[in-house]
């Protein structure tokens, strides 16, 4: 996607053809900066402190991980480490085991000698891939959009979090078929969710969709039940970390209560779930998904820039009161109205993923 003219992935490799180049995010909206990360130490310090987040994002960013870990040191016993060190960097989005355990499969059988090359050729597949997987999920979600009828003279869309392309390699899952429909001249406007305590909607979709020029406002996590139920939501559209093979959803905190009122109210509760967000090996997500629990800061202060430009951070809790962060939680199957995948748009129900991807039946 764009960026004053420019076109740019979250994650790319740099001219030398080691160094792995990311926006971080942790900056923006008021600061655009390129780092560089020379080391799997790097890149592991990047995922858990996210500077750069988002499960597909994250999956891609373990890859060129185990590639740097690689061009320092080819050795079995680093690849275990990387392998280690880098699962245990975000727990929930099941993206990075699905990387992981691809690079590992690949790398392990090599001689060491030709580690280096195999594992940043497939981190840059994994990357080429995740951008056309996300292309396609909005190809679907476009033509899902187009058969609704707004109750109003535009669509109004409201998602939570940021599940745009700074959330993956490019395009984004929940993101990209808003762009795809906006592109198309669908006129369509975005409740974006501010998105507690790290503010991802405020900070980064609202940044993106700014870049792109398509219409939206930003909403306290706590104003969308209320726009339902006064009919100003047509659908919602929001991502996922870990979908699992009966169709329960793990995204970011706050998804499930946005799910609920939108059951409550009749509005259609869409997610973009690319297939290495699934995990197959689960079915029940309030029982076997491991939930990310982050530090009380997060919870206790705020970032933001104040009117001479400087960016601070606050307290804003009294001293002495006890903050807690789960960081995701689990929106049940039953009240998801579609997965849409890369292979097109299914039920959220062991029989509809079946349905896009047969070979993964456990009679197959
Ligand atoms: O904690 P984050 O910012 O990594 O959480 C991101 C989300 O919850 C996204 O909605 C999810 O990863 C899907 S991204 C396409």
């Amino acid at each position: 996607m764009k960026v004053d003219g420019a076109h740019y992935r979250t994650i790319w490799l740099g001219a030398d053809g080691t160094t792995v180049q990311v926006i971080d995010q942790t900056l923006l909206p008021h600061q655009f900066v390129v780092r560089d990360w020379r080391s799997m130490a790097d890149a592991e310090r990047g995922i858990r402190t996210m500077i750069v987040r988002g499960a597909p994002l994250i999956g891609a960013a373990a890859a060129y991980g185990m590639a740097l870990a690689m061009a320092t040191d080819a050795s079995d016993a680093m690849l275990t480490e990387a392998y280690i060190k880098l699962m245990a960097s975000r727990p929930t989005a099941v993206n990075l085991r699905w990387a992981l355990d691809d690079l590992r499969a690949l790398l392990a059988p090599l001689q060491a000698s030709r580690r280096r090359e195999a594992a940043y050729r497939r981190a840059a597949e994994i990357c080429d891939e995740d951008a056309e997987i996300c292309h396609s999920i909005g190809r679907h979600g476009l033509a899902l959009i187009r058969r609704l009828k707004p109750k109003g003279n535009r669509l109004e869309a409201l998602t939570h979090c940021n599940a745009g392309w700074l959330a993956t390699v490019d395009w984004g899952t929940a993101l990209s078929p808003i762009y795809q429909a906006h592109d198309a001249g669908i006129p369509i406007h975005v409740w974006v969710d501010e998105t507690r305590p790290r503010n991802q909607g405020a900070s980064l979709t609202a940044w993106e969709l700014a870049r792109h020029g398509v219409p939206h406002t930003v909403i306290a996590d706590n104003a969308g039940g209320h726009l339902m139920q006064h009919g100003k939501v047509d659908f919602c559209i929001v991502g996922t970390d870990r979908t699992t093979r009966r169709g329960d959803v793990c995204n970011k905190i706050g998804t499930y209560l946005k799910a609920l009122a939108a059951h409550d109210n009749g509005v259609p509760f869409y997610v973009g779930a690319p297939s290495p967000s699934i995990d197959w090996t689960i079915a029940d997500g309030r029982r076997d998904i491991p939930i990310e629990e982050r530090h009380a800061d997060e919870v206790g202060r705020i970032t933001g820039r104040t009117a001479s430009g400087e960016v601070v951070t606050v307290d804003v809790l009294p001293a002495g009161s006890a903050a807690a962060n789960p960081a995701f939680d689990v929106t049940p199957a039953r009240l998801v109205t579609a997965l849409i995948t890369e292979r097109g748009v299914c039920a959220a129900s062991e029989a509809g993923l079946l349905s896009l991807y047969p070979e993964r039946s456990l009679a197959a």
